[in-house]
């Protein structure tokens, strides 16, 4: 089986990350979303990855050619605009041959993987699998009605007036039967060609398609906040890992990893934590919930439940709580202590100040 991963996409909903880095390589538990989903595929035995990327060359497509240790084959497929995501399986024929795949979108956050996914495909190889999992907003997503058997009968696309509550998530398993879906299909009122109207052809056409059930946390990191709160669930997981130097006057509490480089002193680190390589803290408390990237220095500050990307600065500024640091931001305490806030934030940016 190969798969298709989607990793193109404009990502305004991320904004001001998106502006400078590719929502699907801000880190989520100090790795890239995107990481998480290759990672995904190659535990569950899959080694030959197609990745849709908009722009051949671009910083999606260096990163993973980059990423020391990852051996998978992966071919970039440049998409010029974002057409939809059955517009990527039509591009994507040459790579994805008549080979069974599973198409992940590359946002898309799933705990514990989804070789049991792709195994309820292999033990009955139906035309289309489907992930779903029962939501609160189905409005907010692409979203499946089954019979009593647990077959598709029906799906919609972000609709107003959703008639089951169960999304579809992003680790669909096709067979080949879906490029012949994906070339009758036309574009739909937002202009895309929708994979759910592809899935909607095959239906249709009384091909099987059924559901898998997906019951652990999933999560698409397509808001801040949800960037946050799949954070704050995956380091739950963290297996503890000290790389760095901890001095005498520092404590490590509950699962913490201090990658190789980093230095802490005098400073308390209450886990699940994880602090990035070559990272300097000084006289502060981090964590829990944190992850901090590589090359960060905090120093005099209490940070909690947030990310900071790499080479970012805290210093001197007493708490901070459920934020997201971009990558070389620095943020501290004012030498000239004029008692004003004296930002220089980029655009799209949000600063919450207390009372
Ligand atoms: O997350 C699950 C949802 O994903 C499903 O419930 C919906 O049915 C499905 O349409 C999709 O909705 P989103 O609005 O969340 O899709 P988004 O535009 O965020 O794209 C998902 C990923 O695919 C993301 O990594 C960007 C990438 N992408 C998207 C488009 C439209 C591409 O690579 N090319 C594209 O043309």
């Amino acid at each position: 089986m190969k798969a298709l991963v989607l990793s193109g996409g404009a990502g305004s909903r991320l904004r001001p990350f998106s502006h400078t880095t590719p929502k699907q390589l801000v880190p989520v538990a100090g790795k890239p979303v995107l990481f998480h989903a290759l990672d995904a595929l190659t535990a569950a035995g899959i080694d030959d990855i197609g990745l849709i990327v908009s722009e051949a060359d671009g910083p999606v497509s260096r990163a993973v050619r980059e990423r020391p240790g990852f051996d998978a084959r992966v071919t970039c497929i440049a998409q010029d605009a974002p057409r939809g995501l059955a517009h990527c399986v039509l591009i994507a024929r040459d790579f994805l041959g008549d080979d069974d795949f599973t198409m992940y979108l590359g946002d898309n956050i799933f705990q514990g993987g989804i070789t049991d996914t792709l195994d309820a495909f292999r033990a009955r190889r139906p035309t289309a699998q489907l992930a779903v999992r029962k939501v609160t907003d189905p409005g907010s997503y692409g979203i499946a009605e089954l019979d009593a058997e647990g077959r598709v009968i029906a799906l919609q696309e972000k609709p107003e007036h959703p008639r089951s509550d169960l999304a579809i998530t992003g680790a669909y398993v096709f067979t080949s039967e879906i490029h012949e879906a994906v070339r009758a299909i036309g574009p739909s009122a937002r202009g895309e060609l929708e994979i759910t109207d592809a899935v909607q052809w095959l239906v249709s056409r009384g091909r099987t398609v059924t559901a898998h059930h997906f019951s652990r946390y999933w999560a698409d990191t397509g808001t801040l906040t949800d960037l946050l709160a799949c954070n704050k669930v995956l380091l739950q997981a963290l297996t503890p890992a000290v790389g760095g130097s901890v001095d005498e006057h520092s404590r490590l509490l509950g699962p913490v990893v201090v990658e190789e480089g980093a230095t802490l002193r005098a400073s308390v680190v209450e886990g699940p934590a994880i602090i990035g390589r070559h990272s300097t803290l000084v006289n502060c408390r981090v964590g829990p919930y944190s992850a901090v990237g590589a090359h960060c220095r905090i120093e005099a500050s209490d940070v909690a439940d947030s990310v900071l990307l790499d080479r970012s600065t805290v210093q001197g500024v007493g708490k901070l709580r459920g934020s997201i640091i971009g990558k070389s931001a620095d943020i501290r305490r004012d030498s000239a202590d004029s008692g004003c806030h004296k930002l220089l934030v980029g655009d799209n940016s949000r600063v919450f100040v207390p009372r």
